[in-house]
């Protein structure tokens, strides 16, 4: 939450949010983180309910006398239109997209679809949307994907940094972030664009690496890992990220773009070791011990970003954020997590994801 004896606020509170994507790993956990901290807030939450989109995300949260689901399309221009209306909605904060990487590669329909064509109707919207609230604001959460791959000693990514984009998920993203850029200089709609890097923890689809590989571990099924598994990624805990845009939110002006990262730059090879030996000392009687027995590593994801590593440091200068979860203490409530709730990830794991998985990995 953002200290308030110490800070410049632009907006205050209450606001009026729509999130998009908010039955999602980041967006749920945002929405609350929201509802906890600001609970005089009106939430509504529109999302489609793809594969990667749960409803049960959300569900401690349908007593809460502000929040309110919504089930659509963010391409649905009449339903956002009139969402925004009957709402009276003064913040937008935009997690919907399609986000896996290799799901892109397979089929990127989808990603050009919703990431492009879907910020493009909300940007028209909002831009026609009059709220009677002081400082409006379109928050849209992208990634650092969209700046490409580092190699060993080239400094992290800043927010000047060229694009890049090398799949055609982060190509989705890098060309929602050019329009959301150019509605802020050609129509003054009030969009602020953050770039964050791999964000772990609560509610994350099986697909991803860190649930993938706790769930394959307790299951006694092989850990794939891709290439020689010296790709780095900069980890960040999501509550962290949800922190980050708080403060995003409610003190920066529109037209910024921010920088979010954990400062934590793992190896891939390193980090499922971590996971192995955590599941180790936390699971009792897995199917294979000790669990890095089951590493295995596969065929390269094609087009595979080496690095990624951001420079945060103007986020933390002017907005004074930084993550305040350790990757250690992250990481092990992260495996509690999934230990905790089998009930949760076990029902995600159907014919549809089976079928995904042949795709990727025989
Ligand atoms: P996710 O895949 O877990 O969730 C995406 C959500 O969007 C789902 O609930 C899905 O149902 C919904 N959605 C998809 N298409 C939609 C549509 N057309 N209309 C309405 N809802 C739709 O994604 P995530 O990992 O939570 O990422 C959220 C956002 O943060 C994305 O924009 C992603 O690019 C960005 N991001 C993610 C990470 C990360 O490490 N996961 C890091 C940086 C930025
Ligand atoms: O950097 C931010 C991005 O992080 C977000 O924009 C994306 O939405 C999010 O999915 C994530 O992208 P990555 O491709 O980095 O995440 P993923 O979990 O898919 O993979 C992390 C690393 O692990 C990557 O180098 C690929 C590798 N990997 C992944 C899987 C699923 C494996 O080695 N084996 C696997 O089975």
């Amino acid at each position: 939450m953002v200290d308030s004896s110490t800070v410049q606020f632009i907006r205050s509170s209450p606001r009026r949010l729509l999130v998009t994507g908010g039955a999602g790993f980041i967006g749920s956990n945002f929405v609350r983180y929201w509802c906890h901290h600001y609970p005089q807030d009106r939430v509504v939450v529109v999302d489609a309910l793809t594969y990667a989109g749960n409803w049960q995300n959300l569900a401690d949260l349908t007593s809460h006398p502000q929040f309110r689901f919504v089930k659509g399309d963010i391409c649905d221009r009449s339903l956002i239109d009139n969402l925004l209306a009957a709402e009276a909605i003064d913040t937008i904060v935009h997690f919907a997209a399609e986000s896996h990487v290799d799901r892109s590669i397979l089929a990127p329909d989808a990603f050009i679809q919703t990431n492009i064509v879907g910020t493009f109707a909300l940007l028209e919207a909002f831009r026609h949307h009059h709220p009677s609230q002081d400082h409006p604001i379109f928050v849209h959460v992208s990634t650092d994907e969209v700046y490409g791959s580092l190699s060993g000693d080239d400094p992290a990514f800043c927010e000047t940094t060229p694009y890049a984009p090398n799949s055609p998920y982060s190509a989705s993203k890098a060309g929602s972030d050019h329009l959301v850029r150019a509605y802020y200089a050609t129509y003054q709609v009030p969009t602020i664009i953050t770039n964050c890097s791999n964000n772990y923890g609560p509610y994350q689809f099986p697909e991803k690496l860190i649930p993938l590989m706790c769930i394959n571990i307790l299951l006694g099924q092989s850990l794939p890992v891709y290439g020689d598994g010296q790709n780095i990624r900069d980890w960040l805990y999501a509550i962290d990220h949800c922190r980050a845009l708080d403060g995003v939110i409610h003190q920066s002006p529109p037209g910024e773009t921010y920088n979010i990262g954990g400062n934590n730059e793992v190896k891939n090879i390193d980090l499922v070791r971590i996971l192995c030996k955590l599941m180790d000392e936390l699971a009792p009687n897995l199917p294979v011990y000790p669990s890095d027995r089951l590493i295995t590593f596969v065929k390269d994801r094609p087009g595979h970003d080496r690095r990624y590593a951001i420079d945060a440091s103007k986020i933390q200068t002017q907005l004074g954020w930084s993550p305040s979860v350790t990757i250690e203490e992250g990481l092990r409530q992260t495996v509690q997590w999934y230990l905790a709730n089998r009930s949760w990830w076990e029902p995600l794991l159907g014919e549809q994801y089976q079928a995904y998985y042949r795709q990727v990995y025989s």
